[in-house]
């Protein structure tokens, strides 16, 4: 979701620290990259349509201590060399991250005053505004601009007359961090040097002054504000393949690890009491999130309503912040978000609780600014996720949600029950024939449908969004039951339906519905935990055989072996499964 990189160091090359920079970064955009270098007095821009990697040579000869990069997910305008960041005007160069709603009145406003944009972006505008407010101080004519601009924005800007750059931060995130007598600022923690342990996160209203001697903090206003630096600990955050050839690939091997590491902090840190009492205080549970966090929010939901004996629901934080139900002060919101920015989930939490309602938030990102609306904060430990598919975050986020559902009753013993289910997950993930085999009927359809009852189905939601983002393959999540009322008529011999079969109570219901498929000529392959379904369906069809785990928890085995099945689809068919076309990470603009 665009990143953006400045850097400020005495040494001159500041282009090749941001271009590492961007590297890092990448996950956020790919349809466009550029860097801006600031030396003597002069700002150099290269930039380019496609990916960072085009700016290598270039990046190589352009010598300065102070620059600022940008990487790009386009909302406006196509991704091309003109509309690529960062936007150059007057005195100023400009990398933006977000979206700016008033782009066109200022644009006409800005036109009437003799200054055009050239390219078709909402982001051009930033650079114009801020030099027709400019004469003689850039802070000052930044921080004029700031508060003129609606919308979410992050920018790095340079001065020809200022020695550093400046960032700013509003409803889309910053972090700067000091390495080597060096300022490193970027979207995200992992684009940060691993060096950089101390790290200052803006609050939304911010601006940074960075320069070689240090960083000064200012409000829009610009009132000095004070700001603590936090020390991340080395490596945590780090972007690094560890030898895989995707990141795709080393995080599915990280789910199990990731489900200890969740259950391990839970124990650790987690007020049990003080979350057990905010379930049982509330009336109303909603569960809320977008993506793979909303479907994990579906398997939470099950969790919740089994340990509270009352209902729960689970809404999609992009119409619950427009949509949102009444709330009140009894009323427990449990917000579920990876990178903790996501611009839906974030504003649909401040809306309830503006309403009143508590927020407990489930996040893999300590310092994001859903953690800064929560009263309570529960950490996914997945560690950086730098594929744009989630898929060990979202074991981190169902250990997460797990625990939190059992704070009532014995949390150790859930604990427990996740660490045995976490064991079970390499077996699960290294059986390369039945992976094959699956990934093989999938790279041949047309569409898959997953297909499951109760918790199966819920996973089913996430592996069939997991195979779509990575494959391009068209694909659907039913509940077994409900073929027969609709989907059933696209079944023919180019469909594929898989069928996840872990609820032993349902599993003959589940077995109808593969014949309803196979007796209209549709081809259908199975995962299942079920000895009997296993036996009887073993007869027609590729059947994997998940180990046995308590049917609440099968989610976790299914879903690893569904993630590693989208994984391989994605391979065979020759995408690049950590930059799915026209996606990216950390969704911070609407
Ligand atoms: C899918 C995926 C997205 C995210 C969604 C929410 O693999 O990654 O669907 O889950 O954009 O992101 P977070 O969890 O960062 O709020």
């Amino acid at each position: 979701m665009c990143g953006i990189v400045g850097y400020a160091g005495r040494g001159k090359c500041a282009a090749k620290c941001v271009y590492e920079g961007l590297l890092r970064l990448e996950y956020r955009g790919y349809d466009s990259a550029g860097i801006s270098v600031l030396d003597g007095g002069k700002i150099t821009t290269v930039k380019r349509s496609g990916r960072v990697c085009q700016l290598e040579s270039a990046a190589g000869g352009m010598s300065g201590g102070i620059a600022i990069g940008h990487t790009r997910w386009a909302t406006h305008g196509a991704p091309s060399d003109t509309n690529a960041h960062p936007h150059n005007y007057g005195a100023f160069s400009v990398v933006h991250n977000g979206i700016i709603e008033n782009y066109a009145e200022l644009k006409e406003e800005l036109a009437e005053g003799g200054r055009l944009c050239i390219s078709e972006t909402d982001s051009e505008v930033i650079a114009l505004l801020i030099d027709s407010l400019y004469s003689g101080d850039a802070l000052a004519a930044v921080a004029a601009a700031a508060a003129r601009l609606k919308g979410s924005f992050a920018l790095a800007v340079l001065c020809r007359d200022f020695e550093g750059f400046i960032a700013v931060r509003h409803k889309s995130p910053v972090a700067i961090g000091e390495c080597d007598g060096a300022f490193f600022a970027a979207s995200d923690v992992p684009a940060l040097p691993a060096e950089a342990e101390n790290v200052y996160f803006l609050e939304d209203g911010d601006i940074a002054a960075v320069t070689y001697d240090g960083i000064a903090f200012y409000d829009f206003g610009l009132n000095a504000q004070r700001r603590e630096s936090c020390r991340i600990p080395r490596g945590q955050f780090t972007a690094d393949k560890g030898g895989y050839v995707h990141y795709m690939a080393k995080e599915i091997e990280e789910d199990a690890r990731t489900i200890r590491d969740t259950a391990e902090a839970f124990l650790r840190s987690a007020d049990a009491d003080a979350l057990g009492s905010l379930l049982t205080s509330s009336d109303e549970i909603i569960i809320t999130g977008c993506g793979t966090a909303y479907n994990s929010g579906l398997i939470a939901r099950r969790y919740f309503e089994s340990a509270l004996g009352r209902p729960v629901t689970v809404e999609i934080a992009s119409e619950l912040r427009y949509y949102p139900p009444p709330v009140g002060k009894n009323t427990l919101v449990i917000a579920i978000s990876q990178s903790g920015e996501t611009a839906d989930t974030v504003e649909a939490v401040h809306k309830l609780r503006e309403g009143g309602a508590s927020v407990i938030a489930v996040t893999n990102c300590g310092y994001s600014a859903i953690t800064r609306i929560a009263h309570a904060v529960v950490p996914v430990c997945a560690g950086a996720e730098i594929c744009v598919a989630a898929t060990k975050s979202y074991m981190g986020q169902l250990a997460a949600l797990y625990l939190i559902s059992r704070c009532t009753g014995d949390v150790r013993a859930a604990a427990k029950e996740l660490t045995d289910v976490a064991e079970k997950i390499p077996s699960v993930i290294s059986d390369d024939a039945n992976a094959d085999c699956f990934s093989d009927m999938c790279a041949e359809s047309f569409a898959v449908f997953f297909l499951g009852r109760g918790a199966d189905y819920d996973a089913a939601v996430e592996a069939s969004l997991k195979l779509k983002e990575v494959s391009y393959i068209f694909s659907d999540a039913y509940p077994s039951g409900e073929l027969k009322h609709g989907t059933l008529a696209l079944v023919d011999e180019s469909t594929l339906s898989v069928f996840i079969i872990c609820q032993p109570e349902t599993a003959n219901k589940c077995l109808s519905a593969v014949h309803e498929v196979l007796c209209r000529g549709g081809r259908a392959a199975v995962l299942t935990s079920v000895p009997e379904a296993a036996e009887e369906l073993g007869k027609y069809l590729p059947v994997w055989k998940l180990p046995k785990v308590s049917p609440r928890l099968a989610p976790f085995l299914s879903a690893a072996a569904l993630q590693r099945v989208a994984y391989l689809t994605a391979v065979r068919l020759g995408r690049n499964p950590d930059k799915p076309r026209n996606l990216a990470k950390s969704v911070t603009v609407e």
